[in-house]
């Protein structure tokens, strides 16, 4: 499948389940506290607050389905704050500044049974997801840290039966999680819950049972999270239930594409080239810099020790947005943990008109830039072999 079927297949799918499909949000956030749209469930925080009714429905652009059910891709930009991708930006294969989500939401509609039941069926049985390879894994709290909420048992009964009938072990193939990894929250405030998430071992064999879930390994990664939004984190780090409950999943579309396209759709694990950029996501850039540059991209990554092609692939993807972003000069608000030389080429992307021909210009510029140094990096990158594969923890 090509990645515009795949993100159709999404859309398709949750349409099915009625579902309306809405349109991106901007980049530019209109909820306090954030610096980037870093997440699908952002433009509904008011939903899920109770300050709005759902009337998704009646959105400019949407096709419309039920009015407490949502589904689409959102632009987000991981650049700084809770959700911060940067420093992994270039690094592994998996992580990028901005990414596009699909995601699908329940505005006290369904909850986790039906979340878990459509999350199952698109990965398993529409798209064919080997089951054996996949991993779901539940919130499991620290009480002696007063971690909020309790143990997701009825997350894990959900998924234990779907793994038990396809013949598999509930045991193996569900693995508890802590707060840091299955306890979702926007930023410090706002809407938030438990949730599972789904990784995907791909691995030649995919036999680790369960070992890499989380680990930071590049061969097991992370594809969907659906998250039980049930509190509003308070400003004083306590947390307030909510009204209603609701769903808020978000799924890594270049990560799916790249398990899809670089397993040949699951036939080849074993010589599989699985990056979201060798995907063809990426690949039109890279022959578009191969052309400008006469260089070939060789599939490398930079050392960690090399950190100027983050920040102008930073900005290369930032400013290749197009759409209904409206971009003002918006530089980061102060006291943001935002490191200074990114914030100030975020802030000149931002700083440029969507349609201006200097950031028409931009991505191919610092595009190039960023290959000529991967290229004259490439000898000494060889030597980060070992962080190549390693990855980090998807966030
Ligand atoms: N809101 C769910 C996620 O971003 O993972």
């Amino acid at each position: 499948m090509t990645s515009t079927q795949i993100r159709q297949s999404f859309l398709d799918f949750f349409k099915s389940k009625q579902h309306t499909l809405v349109q991106s949000s901007s980049l530019m956030p209109d909820s306090p506290g954030l610096l980037f749209t870093n997440a699908g469930m952002n433009q509904f925080v008011p939903i899920f607050l109770n300050q709005k009714k759902p009337d998704v429905s009646k959105w400019a652009g949407a096709v419309p389905g039920l009015d407490t059910r949502a589904a689409d891709t959102q632009k987000c930009i991981r650049a700084g704050g809770k959700h911060n991708d940067l420093d992994d930006v270039g690094l592994d294969t998996y992580h990028h500044t901005f990414f596009e989500m699909l995601g699908n939401w329940s505005f006290g509609d369904y909850f986790k049974r039906e979340a878990i039941d459509w999350a199952w069926e698109l990965v398993i049985e529409v798209w064919k997801f080997p089951p054996q390879r996949l991993y779901a894994t539940v919130y499991n709290p620290d009480k002696s840290k007063n971690d909020p909420s309790d143990f997701d048992q009825e997350a894990w009964n959900f998924w234990a039966e779907k793994f038990r009938a396809v013949g598999l072990d509930p045991a193996v193939h569900i693995v508890n999680g802590n707060k840091k990894d299955n306890f979702w929250m926007m930023g410090e405030t706002g809407p938030c819950g438990p949730c599972s998430e789904l990784h995907v071992d791909l691995t030649p064999n995919g036999d680790t049972r369960g070992a890499l879930v989380n680990k930071g390994d590049a061969r097991c990664i992370e594809i969907w999270n659906l998250v039980f939004i049930q509190f509003t984190a308070n400003p004083d780090g306590t947390f307030s239930p909510l009204p209603a409950k609701h769903v808020d999943t978000g799924m890594g579309f270049e990560r799916v594409t790249s398990i899809i396209q670089g397993t040949k759709g699951f036939t080849d694990f074993a010589n599989a080239r699985i990056s979201n950029y060798e995907t063809d996501i990426f690949r039109p850039i890279f022959d578009e810099l191969e052309k400008l540059s006469g260089k070939k991209y060789g599939s490398t990554l930079p050392a960690k020790q090399f950190p100027k092609p983050l920040i102008t692939s930073a900005a290369c993807r930032t400013s290749s947005i197009r759409g209904r972003n409206t971009w003002s000069a918006s530089p980061p608000a102060s006291g943001s943990n935002f490191p200074k030389p990114r914030a100030r080429l975020c802030s000149r992307a931002c700083s440029l008109g969507t349609n201006s021909a200097a950031t028409r210009c931009m991505p191919r510029v610092s595009c190039l830039i960023t290959f000529i140094f991967f290229s004259s990096r490439r000898s000494k990158s060889r030597t980060a072999k070992a962080s190549r594969s390693s990855g980090r923890s998807p966030s």
